[in-house]
């Protein structure tokens, strides 16, 4: 299993200060910076593109950046995404043409690739991706806003796609996605998450240094 990494979700940053408020989470301890992108139209909100995380580089952010497109079609824009500087691109497979293709293209452009499931989506095609793919991103809530309720039944969709990576021995991480808290974040790691994203918990509260220490601490006790 791979060490624990918390991933800041920007969508949730005050967006007059984003550089700021990205330099300070990474600061107070979140390892990587998750990029909310949304179109519009796969999902029905509106956020960042490449300008904003070549924007965040050029104002000093040297953290993992870990894009999540909610984007239909997803192909055309990820050579930018990518020159623009972004570590991982993961996208959902329905929103993808051809999921194969969109995988390559994104190795091709030096990127880290995951696919991303939503609360009812099945995982049926991850056997058939787990040699193309470095993360695997379970949503726990439906794509489109911060702020929601995690989705009970997703502990046992984690369970199954740890079975899935443990037993396909490749170095794959999981990621779960949409209402991590301190007080669910324990559960979540029991149930095989390695990757916690956290947005409104974090940016939310009045110190971004506890809660995030809280987070550890709190999966620490899960893997004793
Ligand atoms: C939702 C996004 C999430 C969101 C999570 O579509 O993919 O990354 O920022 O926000 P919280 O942690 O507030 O549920
Ligand atoms: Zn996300």
């Amino acid at each position: 299993m791979h060490n624990a990494v918390i991933a800041a979700s920007i969508l949730s940053a005050d967006m007059s200060k984003l550089g700021e408020n990205t330099r300070n989470v990474l600061a107070a301890g979140a390892d990587f910076i998750h990029v909310d992108v949304m179109d519009n139209h796969y999902v029905p909100n509106l956020t960042f593109g490449p300008i904003v995380v070549k924007a965040l580089r050029n104002f000093g952010i040297k953290a993992p950046l870990d894009v999540h497109l909610m984007i239909e079609p997803v192909d055309r824009i990820i050579p930018e995404f990518a020159e623009a500087g972004a570590d991982y691109i993961t996208f959902h497979p329905e929103a993808s043409e051809n999921i194969d293709h969109t995988l390559n293209l994104i190795h091709q452009c030096k990127c880290k690739s995951g696919l991303v499931f939503n609360p009812s989506t099945s995982l049926d095609i991850l056997e058939d991706v787990l040699d193309k793919i470095d993360i695997v991103l379970l949503m726990s809530v439906n794509p489109g806003f911060s702020g929601q309720s995690f989705i009970e039944s997703v502990f046992d969709k984690l369970k199954y796609a740890r079975e899935i990576i443990d037993k396909s021995k490749h170095d794959i991480r999981l990621e779960i996605d949409g209402g991590v808290k301190v007080d669910n974040i324990r559960k979540i790691a029991e149930a095989g998450a390695d990757t916690f994203v956290a947005g409104s918990a974090i940016f939310g509260a009045d110190d971004y240094k506890s809660t995030i220490k809280m987070m550890r601490e709190q999966i620490a006790l899960a893997n004793n």
